[in-house]
């Protein structure tokens, strides 16, 4: 059995007030489940959100992180800020990195070997964008994005990889992949990394769904048999959205 992950990513939203009282509905309403349950508040919320949830069993994931040790980066953050306030996932490779601040596979690949070396575990997200399905491209830019970024790694590596497809234009705009779109390209990446390492390592990686999930569609698409959750961005900024969705899994 894999995995099981739902993840909500606050992105830029919630001050520190809003960020308090959202993870203690979400700590005192939260469902007994065998899924993993991850929140991603923004940087500044993130030493809080660890101490609010030390008894509970959601945890805390960063949005983002450099991959330099430490040094000369104004803006920046290192994965040893994040793991000394007790942070070790992050989420790496969003479609908002890449496409408003220009994060590339080369970039990625670095911050997934920095993240990992440093025993972090990776969400790495991914995914095409409307005009590459239009044009019938969409399995070869997501098999170039796995290659450029995550190929490079040792099998045993794999162990802290979580991947997140998440087509770009599905995110934020309310139009959700169908389940079987999403099935068949879950399908299509546990092949691609079959090929590239072996059918026995692809079958253990989790492979979560993003774009649009929200509390009506979240079932039928993680009823897919190679859906293992969902990475969930406007539905996690509130509680009830958030845990139906949990519940779906
Ligand atoms: P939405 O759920 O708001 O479409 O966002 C998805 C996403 O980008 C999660 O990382």
């Amino acid at each position: 059995m894999r995995t099981q992950i739902v993840a909500g990513n606050w992105k830029m939203n919630k001050n520190l007030e809003e960020t308090e009282a959202l993870l203690s509905e979400l700590s005192a309403k939260v469902p007994d489940t065998k899924a993993e349950i991850i929140v991603a508040p923004t940087f500044v919320n993130l030493a809080t959100a660890v101490r609010s949830l030390q008894s509970s069993v959601i945890q805390v994931a960063a949005q983002n992180m450099h991959f330099a040790e430490n040094g000369a980066f104004t803006g920046e953050i290192s994965a040893d800020m994040l793991l000394n306030i007790g942070v070790d996932n992050v989420i790496l490779g969003h479609s908002e990195r890449r496409s408003l601040f220009g994060e590339e596979d080369s970039l990625l690949e670095k911050k997934v070997n920095t993240a990992l070396a440093r025993k972090m575990r990776v969400i790495f997200c991914f995914g095409e964008e409307l005009e590459e399905r239009k044009n019938n491209n969409h399995f070869a830019v997501v098999a170039d994005q796995l290659k450029n970024a995550l190929f490079h790694l040792e099998a045993s590596q794999w162990r802290q990889i979580v991947l997140a497809y998440e087509p770009v234009w599905a995110i934020g705009t309310g139009e959700t992949a169908t389940p079987e779109q999403a099935q068949e390209m879950h399908a299509f990446i546990r092949k691609t990394i079959g090929e590239a390492y072996d059918h026995e390592l692809a079958e253990k990686v989790t492979i979560l769904y993003g774009g649009s999930v929200k509390p009506g569609n979240a079932a039928e698409i993680f009823a897919k048999p190679d859906v293992d959750g969902g990475l969930i961005g406007g539905a996690s900024l509130k509680c009830d959205d958030f845990l139906a969705i949990v519940k779906a899994i």
